[in-house]
């Protein structure tokens, strides 16, 4: 990771952060109904292949829905089963809904701590002789992000979801990563690292806000 590609990317989570007007959170529950039935009524979905949103902030949800709205950047066939759900609701519709789950505490996994110790070191140090940066220097201790620079948190997520999406960076097939910050980075992860990080991830509390 460059100091220029951080620097590039910290820019553009500042400019989707001003691209779109912040959303209500009280209008947002009455819309959210349509995103229960998979991302769960309290943001904590019932299936890991669901992404739990409970606490993710705002920014960060408004680039995904987008991405995945207009099957650009993060086109798959789960994310294929979301377009119906979200073609007909307004920006703004889905800038109070992010707002909503943004206020939301999320659950964590049990995780299995063998695992979880060797994602934990790789979280919090990365691996220097690997070159690959500390994910805690972006995504924070607690594992909750960044919500100004639409870093996303990734505490209590589902270990198969986030391998998911770590397997997507790595092989091209997710490109909504400002800079391709996280596609770099991904590109020098292990199959076992992607399994431990995500583990550990799993079990790391993330508190609501
Ligand atoms: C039919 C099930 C379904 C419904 C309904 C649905 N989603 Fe999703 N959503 C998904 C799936 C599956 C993914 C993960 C796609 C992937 O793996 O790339 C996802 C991903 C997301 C993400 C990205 C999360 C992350 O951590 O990157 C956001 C944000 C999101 N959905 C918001 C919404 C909102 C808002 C609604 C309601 C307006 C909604 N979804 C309705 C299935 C659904
Ligand atoms: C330079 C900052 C930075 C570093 C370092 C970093 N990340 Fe990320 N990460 C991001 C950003 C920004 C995104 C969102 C990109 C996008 O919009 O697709 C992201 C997305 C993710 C996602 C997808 C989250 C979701 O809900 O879909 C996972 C998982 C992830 N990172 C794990 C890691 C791991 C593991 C490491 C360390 C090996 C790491 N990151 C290091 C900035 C960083």
């Amino acid at each position: 990771m460059t100091r220029s590609a951080i620097v590039a990317g910290l820019a553009l989570g500042l400019l989707a952060t001003g691209a779109f007007a912040a959303g209500d959170p009280a209008a947002g529950k009455l819309k959210a109904a349509v995103c229960s039935a998979c991302h769960g009524a309290d943001g904590n979905s019932v299936d890991p292949v669901w992404p739990k949103l409970a606490g993710q902030g705002a920014p960060y949800q408004m680039r995904q829905v987008m991405a995945i709205r207009s099957e650009h950047g993060r086109a798959n066939p789960e994310a294929a089963t979301m377009v119906p759900m979200i073609v007909n609701l307004s920006d703004q519709d889905l800038e109070d809904i992010s707002a909503y789950f943004a206020t939301l505490r999320s659950t964590v996994e049990a995780a299995d701590p063998d695992l979880a110790e060797d994602g934990r070191r790789l979280y919090q140090a990365g691996d220097a002789g690997r070159n690959i940066p500390s994910c805690m220097s972006c995504h924070g201790p607690g594992g909750r992000g960044n919500r100004l620079a639409a870093f996303p948190a990734l505490g209590g997520q589902y270990p198969e979801y986030s391998a998911k999406q770590l397997r997507a960076y790595r092989d091209g097939s997710r490109t909504t990563d400002p800079a391709g910050m996280m596609r770099e980075i991904a590109s020098r992860l292990t199959d076992a690292d992607i399994e431990a990080v995500s583990e550990y991830l799993s079990g790391l509390y993330q508190a609501g806000s």
